[in-house]
């Protein structure tokens, strides 16, 4: 065969940042280098055992057929019952719900049912890397909201955001909590934000799925209890993946307007036939259950958080930011000097600590570093450990 593989849309397609700085970690492994990370966004609490049990329970019942491709009817109920306890939202399970693999498919669909080619899609910047490649898969472009750090905290204003507008934006993608920076986007913010999509005729997507871990008494909104005009613009995505502790379960939905559900289905429908059926058997339980469990966690996050914090103090060059919400510390690293890459190359060659650079996240990510506290115990201690010790040497190396 002669022609090029693979075809020119998938030659657009970059792995994501995690996986490529996984390689670059794995090798250094592989050659003795003993490491520890401080990199992923992956929960370390297990599944809650309730629903261990129901998906046990539901195998065991013969729950192994394909399952409803919307979604099974049960877990749909339970994703209207949670939108309308936790957000008090109203969505049809009939007609406004889909059940997803995963946020990740979620976002992908989304794109793909909202993008003409050439569209181009509007994100603040630094945000969460994986959005890249489904906007380029369906021919749109990732436009940069160019945000600013307010004390010690990032934003992005109107201003901002008319600034990258132009005639063929479609789409604002919204993530709050908002992976890597940590901001949890304000009722006022998110009005600002949304009086400018209506303004500009833009649909919505919004990214949820760190919702459940927002600290010191912070409320998680979503823009679609904003107002009515909101939520008919709004393709609100979320997953069970960092609240429940099922990351590997692959199992997420979407709300949305019933001819835009509708569209999402047709399109999925051509790749995946939705979670298995005992996974969604499953997934109905820990949406419905006690959610004590999912307080405790965030309550165990933030102690993590605050231990990061902590670790950073008094690092000449350094200031870590404290997040609001989510799963990593920002650490403005400015003051070493050095391009953030280069910072986390020698901390990970000469401190043996796994971290990401913010540029992974886009330009504005310039000058800081992604530090996870998804995991937590020894790992947390000991990664803190060598992290400030890296840092410290370079703060040491600049001032020499
Ligand atoms: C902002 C954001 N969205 C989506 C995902 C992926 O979610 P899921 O596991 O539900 O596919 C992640 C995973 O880290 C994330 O950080």
């Amino acid at each position: 065969m002669s022609r090029t593989l693979p075809s020119a849309r998938i030659r657009q397609l970059r792995p994501t940042t995690v996986n490529r700085i996984l390689d670059e970690a794995r090798q250094l492994q592989a050659q003795g280098k003993p490491l520890v990370s401080l990199m992923r966004g992956q929960p370390d609490a297990p599944t809650p055992p309730h629903v261990v049990d129901a998906v046990e329970r539901a195998v065991r019942a013969g729950r192994t057929g394909y399952p409803d491709n919307q979604g099974e009817p049960g877990l749909r109920q339970a994703v209207a019952e949670k939108l309308a306890r936790d957000q008090e939202l109203t969505y049809d399970p009939g007609r406004e719900i889909l059940v997803t693999d995963g946020a990740t498919q979620g976002i992908a669909l989304a794109l793909g049912v909202l993008l003409e080619p050439g569209d181009e899609v509007l994100l603040p910047d630094p945000i969460y890397d994986a959005y890249q490649s489904p906007i380029a898969l369906w021919g749109g472009r990732a436009v940069s909201v160019a945000s600013s750090i307010r004390g010690s905290r990032f934003s992005f204003d109107r201003a901002a955001l008319e600034a990258s507008h132009t005639a063929r934006s479609r789409v604002l993608l919204l993530n709050s909590p908002w992976n890597p920076v940590g901001t949890v986007l304000t009722r006022a913010e998110l009005a600002e934000a949304l009086d400018f999509a209506m303004a500009h005729d833009l649909w919505v997507i919004s990214d949820e799925i760190y919702e459940a871990l927002i600290y010191d008494g912070r409320q998680h909104v979503s823009p679609a209890q904003l107002s009515d005009d909101a939520r008919q613009r709004t393709v609100l995505v979320n997953s069970l993946s960092k609240t429940y502790g099922m990351t590997g379960w692959r199992v997420g939905y979407c709300a949305a307007p019933a001819n835009v559900i509708q569209a999402l289905l047709l399109l999925m429908q051509q790749s995946s036939r939705g979670p298995a059926t005992f996974v969604q058997d499953a997934a109905a339980v820990a949406l419905r259950g006690d959610q004590q469990g999912v307080r405790q966690l965030t309550v165990e996050y933030q102690g993590r958080r605050d231990q990061v914090l902590t670790a950073l103090q008094g690092i000449p060059g350094v200031a870590a930011m404290k997040p609001e919400g989510g799963l990593f510390v920002i650490a403005d690293v400015r003051g070493l000097g050095l391009p953030c890459d280069e910072v986390r190359r020698r901390l990970l060659h000469d401190a043996g600590v796994v971290v990401i650079h913010g540029t992974a996240y886009g330009p504005g990510g310039e000058g800081t570093l992604r530090i996870s506290f998804a995991a937590g115990g020894a790992t947390l201690e000991r990664g803190l450990e060598q992290l400030r010790a890296g840092l410290l040497r370079l703060a040491g190396d600049r001032s020499a």
